[in-house]
């Protein structure tokens, strides 16, 4: 069997190995030429993908990219991975994987899947991938070639969590269409969770993630809450989770971060409107995630007050890019508007992360393209008044820290059980 898979992000990459290395010949198409190339010479340009496993999988002949949608003639099924981000409005931009119909519509064998993962509201496949596909194949879904929405279980850099063991699900467009489906993933996934729809599934995908969003603005309340009643919400965590059933812990941080979790619940407030309905949840929790860093600023406040020191003029480490630890997707990342927040405060704005060595011009925040992370040592860190921990990466030196500079503001716990002088860090 051969498949497409379009989009070769980090969504759309794992699956390709995941599919190659399970007997499959991978075709992976992406708009990105950088991409194929790199991917062609056996490179990976995702940290946490291991390129020998890139170029035993070219070497083998079993997967090789492309940007030429011809191609599509060639395979039995087209998973799509690309993006679905919200508009400048924070309405969803499902233009990409229109813009992906559009370009593998004329060239769909009779009989093929096409399967859609990226995350989306309940309806986008069944009607709006469904019409371009229809329209530019001149073929009928369910009829004349397969339909299904499978939405992907990604938890990047978390070892324990392999594709091919995450429990998969799909819906179909008709029962056919399903089956189609669960012999297509059935070659590289263990388990498939088969539901009643493709809406069915992409409604699941929004649950999942709604679910993380919500747990997390509650945590964070309950944060800003405890520190003024003087108690550490971390400790308060630490105990409550020992509650062997009914509880499942949560973790408070600078705010939302990534390509799905700040999103993907979006998508489905603005569909709920077509239906006249409501997500006061969602509304919600978006408001208090989205206040933490002017939270974490005015802990940073209250910290270089207590140094006899302004937020004007005083030099601040962003201590993490990332939005999350030990990966390099700074996609939305939180510390960005910590960037901003501070330097319209009038602070002279650094960072440092591992993983980051330079920032990428992205659409959300061109105005840090460019800028580089610091290089770890003593000197480089000392000159700093304020140390904000945004991301608790593990490569991290923090007794270092501890002993190389005075002030450090930790939203991620990461200084916890370290030797630290009296009155150093503050939990935000
Ligand atoms: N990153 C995650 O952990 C994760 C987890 C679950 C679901 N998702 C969802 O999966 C989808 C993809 O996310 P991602 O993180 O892989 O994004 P990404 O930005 O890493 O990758 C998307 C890729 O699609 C390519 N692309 C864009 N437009 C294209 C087009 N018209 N034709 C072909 N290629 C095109 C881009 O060049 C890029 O390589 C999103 O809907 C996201 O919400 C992501």
């Amino acid at each position: 069997m051969k498949v497409a898979i379009v989009g070769l992000g980090y969504v759309g990459l794992p699956l390709c190995l995941q599919f190659a290395q399970s007997d499959t010949e991978v075709l992976g198409l992406d708009i990105d030429a950088a991409k194929v190339e790199s991917l062609n010479a056996g490179r990976s340009y995702i940290r946490h993908i291991d390129p020998s496993a890139v170029a035993e999988v070219v070497r083998a002949g079993r997967f090789q990219a492309s940007s030429d949608f011809r191609r599509v003639q060639e395979v039995e099924a087209v998973i799509i991975c690309v993006p679905t981000p919200l508009s400048k409005n924070r309405d969803p931009d499902i233009s990409y994987i229109l813009e992906t119909g559009r370009a593998i519509a004329p060239w769909l064998r009779k009989g093929c899947l096409v399967s859609l993962e990226s995350t989306t509201y309940p309806g986008t496949t069944d009607e709006d991938l469904r019409g371009v596909l229809e329209s530019g194949s001149k073929m009928k879904a369910g009829i004349d070639f397969h339909l299904a929405f499978s939405p992907e279980r990604e938890d990047p850099a978390n070892p324990d969590n392999k594709l091919v063991t995450i429990p998969k699900v799909i819906g179909g467009f008709s029962p056919a269409c399903l089956e189609r489906a669960k012999a297509v993933y059935g070659r590289a996934i263990k388990t498939l969770v088969p539901v009643s729809s493709c809406r069915v599934a992409e409604a699941a995908k929004l649950l999942e993630n709604i679910f993380r969003s919500v747990n997390i603005a509650l945590i964070n309340e309950l944060k800003v809450v405890y520190q003024a009643m003087g108690i550490d919400i971390w400790e308060v965590i630490q105990a409550a989770k020992t509650k062997p059933f009914g509880f499942m812990p949560f973790y408070p941080g600078p705010g939302l971060g990534g390509h799905c979790i700040p999103i993907d619940p979006f998508y489905l407030t603005w569909k709920a409107r077509e239906y006249s309905q409501n997500t006061r949840f969602i509304e919600l929790a978006g408001q208090i995630n989205t206040a933490m860093p002017h939270y974490v600023i005015s802990r940073s406040v209250e910290a270089l007050n207590a140094c006899r020191k302004a937020v004007n003029g005083s030099r601040v480490l962003i201590l993490g890019l990332a939005y999350k630890p030990n990966v390099d997707d700074e996609r939305s990342s939180p510390s960005y508007v910590l960037l901003d927040l501070f330097k319209e405060r009038g602070a002279e704005v650094a960072y440092y992360d591992p993983f980051v060595p330079v920032i990428r011009p992205t659409r959300e925040h061109p105005h840090w393209a460019g800028m580089r992370s610091i290089v770890w040592n003593r000197a480089n860190l000392e000159v700093f008044d304020v140390v904000v921990i945004a991301t608790n990466h593990q490569a991290v030196n923090y007794q270092e820290l501890a002993d190389w500079t005075n002030c450090i503001v930790d939203t991620r716990n990461a200084m916890a059980g370290l030797k630290i002088k009296p009155g150093q860090v503050w939990k935000a």
